[in-house]
């Protein structure tokens, strides 16, 4: 785990963690499972909950930045029959290791964030869906729910309560499609893992056809934290429409990869700092600020440029899920390029067209052009596939695998057709 280079900047989910310090016991001695018992104690109206949450301005982690407070008020309390809770842990997108971090090193605040939630919405039954490929975090996360059970902060009458809540974590199948959460809720239903046409959205219809609501691991592990510091304040540590805190996963070409929980709205640059600045002292190229789907943002704009999902939006790219890939000047965007098409190829469920087959074209074209097959209508072709996967697919995988390419176009055209004219790399040839 990172430690936390914390000079001015105070996180909440990741503060005081050391790595060993994930036990029920250790979180109880850090406030954690406070606000539950307050809530259960003090008999909270559970509409009060969702307005703190909605005044917090807390907004989903998982990549589309949702208000969490305004998904909570969907759920329809008084539906008579079972209602779900669902956490997305599937965590796939490339540059993203955030969530499991927050299952490793604070898996309780994940669990109380969740109680709260189910509480808030009269859900009695949830589900952790984790990604297939990560062991010991699922593992630990079990262990965690053993001793959340046997302290009675979940199951039946949670701490003499009239409110019960019982929780069980799911391993998933490592496929980068079911963290896409109609795709999820599928694969939880033991199915084959493809997304449902939308509408009717998991808030009528979610799991085995019941009222559900979903959400990012982290978003749920930020409740405990907005409501011990108070939604107002939480709010007011990011900024207006950003509020609270986000963790960066930072990889690529810096001094020290790793998780970095700051204030929504600090500077990319400051970021960059607490991990290390440039890996050798070297320039910085691009980066992509959002998860391997962001379109890429030249480094100088970068530096200029704050994380926030507005700022992030003004120069062309988004927050995603908050993993911060960083590019230095030796790197060729030409193979970058082949090596992100080629994971949605891979990724691809195959159940639209568009999708289906554009996303292996867009790789067969990057990859003609990477090893000097490649011909100057090549990029012209490279946009219009983009263009006609997006907006056109059931879920959002197309507009993943075409936004890294129409952004890479957009800023480094120049390479491509270098590439193309010279069969060679620019980068490498300088
Ligand atoms: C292809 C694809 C993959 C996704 N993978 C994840 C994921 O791994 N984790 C996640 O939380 N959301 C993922 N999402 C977004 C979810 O569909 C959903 O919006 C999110 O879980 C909602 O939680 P939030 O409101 O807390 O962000 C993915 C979406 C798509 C289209």
């Amino acid at each position: 785990m990172t430690a936390l280079h914390d000079r001015h900047i105070k996180p909440l989910i990741l503060a005081g963690l050391n790595g060993d310090n994930w036990h029920l016991k250790d979180y109880v001695s850090r406030g954690g499972y406070k606000q539950l018992a307050r809530i259960l104690k003090e008999n909270i109206a559970p509409e009060q909950v969702i307005a703190d949450v909605k005044e917090s301005g807390l907004r989903g982690r998982g990549g589309a930045g949702f208000p969490t407070g305004l998904k909570w008020s969907f759920m329809p309390r008084q539906f008579p029959g079972q209602k779900y809770l669902v956490c997305n842990s599937d965590e796939g997108e490339p540059g993203t290791f955030k969530d499991r971090d927050i299952m490793r090193y604070n898996p309780h605040a994940l669990i109380e964030g969740m109680a709260i939630a189910a509480y808030a919405m009269g859900i009695t039954i949830g589900y952790n869906y984790i990604h297939g490929e990560i062991f010991e975090t699922y593992q630990r996360f079990e262990i965690a729910l053993e001793q959340a059970r046997a302290a009675r902060f979940l199951g039946h009458k949670i701490l003499g309560s009239n409110f019960s809540f019982e929780l069980h974590a799911h391993h998933g199948y490592g496929a980068y499609i079911c963290g896409e959460e109609t795709a999820l809720l599928e694969s939880l239903e033991g199915k084959k893992g493809q997304p449902r046409f939308k509408p009717p959205f998991p808030a009528s219809f979610g799991l085995y056809g019941k009222p559900t609501t979903i959400n990012n691991t982290e978003t749920f592990a930020a409740v405990p934290f907005l409501l011990t510091v108070g939604p107002k304040k939480y709010l007011e540590m990011g900024k207006p429409n950003n509020g609270g805190t986000k963790i960066f996963s930072v990889s690529g070409d810096v001094e020290h990869p790793g998780n970095y929980e700051i204030p929504l709205g600090t500077s990319f640059s400051e970021l960059l700092k607490l991990a290390g600045g440039m890996r050798g002292g070297k320039k910085i190229k691009a980066v992509i600020p959002g998860g391997s789907s962001a379109p890429v943002v030249p480094g100088d704009l970068m530096m200029q440029t704050t994380m926030d999902y507005d700022s992030l939006a003004k120069v062309g790219s988004m927050l995603g899920s908050g993993a911060v890939i960083v590019m230095n000047e030796t790197r060729c965007m030409v193979r970058s390029l082949l090596r992100l098409s080629y994971f949605y190829f891979e990724e691809s469920c195959g159940q639209c067209t568009p999708c289906r087959e554009g996303t292996g074209w867009l790789w067969r074209v990057v990859n003609r052009i990477e090893h000097g097959q490649g011909c100057l209508e090549d990029l012209d072709l490279l946009n219009s596939l983009a263009q006609n996967i997006m907006g056109h697919t059931i879920c959002a995988l197309g507009d993943a695998a075409a936004m890294p390419v129409r952004g890479m176009l957009k800023h480094y055209w120049e390479e491509f057709s270098y590439h193309v004219e010279h069969k060679q790399c620019l980068v490498c040839a300088h």
